[in-house]
């Protein structure tokens, strides 16, 4: 049995169709990420496995239990880390588990053995009993994991769980989430805009955009997808130019252009790019810097959304129309 599957899964709010028929198949074990810039339909797509948003239309299963029709069990079978803060920072850290821990019905007997054994999966047992307000970022975000596994559950839904943090609480949260993943085989969905995070966590990932799947396989298989090299041009102006004198060689496979930046896909950088350089020489186009790099999940991302994620974010959030699209 599937540990979550859904079939044509679609949520449309009055005005917006934020998920537009989601079909996914989620193995016992595996760690999934589903991957999009904001308002691609992430959160939506979880909230509703997560019985927290019903569904318009479709259907999801949780071990094979509808998240309509048997909303309590699946609530027994899963745990959330919310993309938004939810502890309560006037409460110490192992009183909020212990609040979560009676609302999800944990045996009385069990509750503080239970609370002890996340607290230290979490490295936070010394700092069990001062108040959450006083906790780092990165603490918080480890309490919020401790206690979505409080319960026990047997799909853990992680909805951004290291947004807003630095580089090194990232990473140790990844190492959280990858050891948990492994040790305790529990099946993980996880919704982020960090290519590096699906990139390094994740078994599978969906690529989201305008509430659609328009990608599915693990990274390395995205990436080979993708194949040869790509090149980088900064070209500050006469990027469209550019571009289309370059998209008529016959080494170039495809290209993308965001604001300055000229991306194409070649078999071989080494010999396309003096070619290029070339090229811009005769139209009078100045490129400052070209770099070569092997394709990552930004350049799949561009490749199926034909938009950089950074650039959403930097503009402060997507509504879901993108420059140039549809
Ligand atoms: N309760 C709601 N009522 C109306 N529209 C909503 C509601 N929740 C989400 N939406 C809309 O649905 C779309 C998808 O939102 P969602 O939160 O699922 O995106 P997301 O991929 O999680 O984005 P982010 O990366 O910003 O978290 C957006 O256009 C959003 O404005
Ligand atoms: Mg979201």
């Amino acid at each position: 049995m599937k540990a979550i599957e859904t079939k044509d899964l679609v949520k449309r709010f009055e005005d917006v169709e934020a998920v537009k028929g989601i079909n996914l198949e989620i193995e016992e074990g595996e760690l999934f990420g589903l991957l999009g810039p904001n308002g691609a339909g992430k959160t939506t797509t979880i909230s509703m496995l997560c019985t927290i948003v019903r569904p318009t239309s479709g259907s999801a299963t949780i071990y094979g239990h509808d998240v309509r029709k048997e909303s309590d069990t699946v609530r027994g079978l899963i745990g959330i880390v919310f993309q938004d803060p939810s502890l309560d920072d006037n409460l110490t850290g192992r009183e909020n588990l212990d609040f979560h821990g009676r609302l999800y019905k944990v045996p009385r007997g069990e509750i503080a053995g239970r609370i002890n054994d996340v607290l230290e999966l979490v490295e936070l047992s010394d700092k069990a009993d001062v108040i959450v307000k006083k906790y780092s970022g990165g603490m918080k975000r480890r309490l919020e994991i401790a206690r979505g596994l409080l319960h026990h559950p047997k799909v853990l839904f992680l909805d951004e769980p290291t947004l807003g943090l630095d580089p090194q609480t990232r990473r140790h949260i990844w190492e959280y989430i990858g050891r948990l993943n492994r040790e305790k085989q529990i099946t993980m969905i996880l919704t982020t805009h960090y290519m590096d995070e699906a990139d390094q966590l994740c078994d599978r990932i969906a690529i989201v955009d305008h509430g659609k799947i328009v990608a599915m396989d693990t990274p390395d298989n995205l990436k080979h997808d993708v194949g040869g090299d790509v090149v980088i041009m900064t070209v500050p102006n006469g990027g469209e130019q550019l571009k289309a004198k370059l998209e008529q060689l016959e080494v170039v496979k495809s290209t993308q252009l965001v604001d300055s930046t000229l991306r194409l896909s070649v078999d071989k950088g080494e010999t396309a790019i003096p070619i290029f350089m070339d090229v811009a020489r005769q139209e009078g186009i100045a490129v400052p810097s070209i770099s070569l790099h092997e394709p990552t999940l930004e350049d799949i991302f561009i490749k199926y959304t034909g938009r950089e994620i950074r650039a959403q974010e930097a503009a402060g959030g997507f509504a879901g129309h993108g420059p140039g699209r549809r």
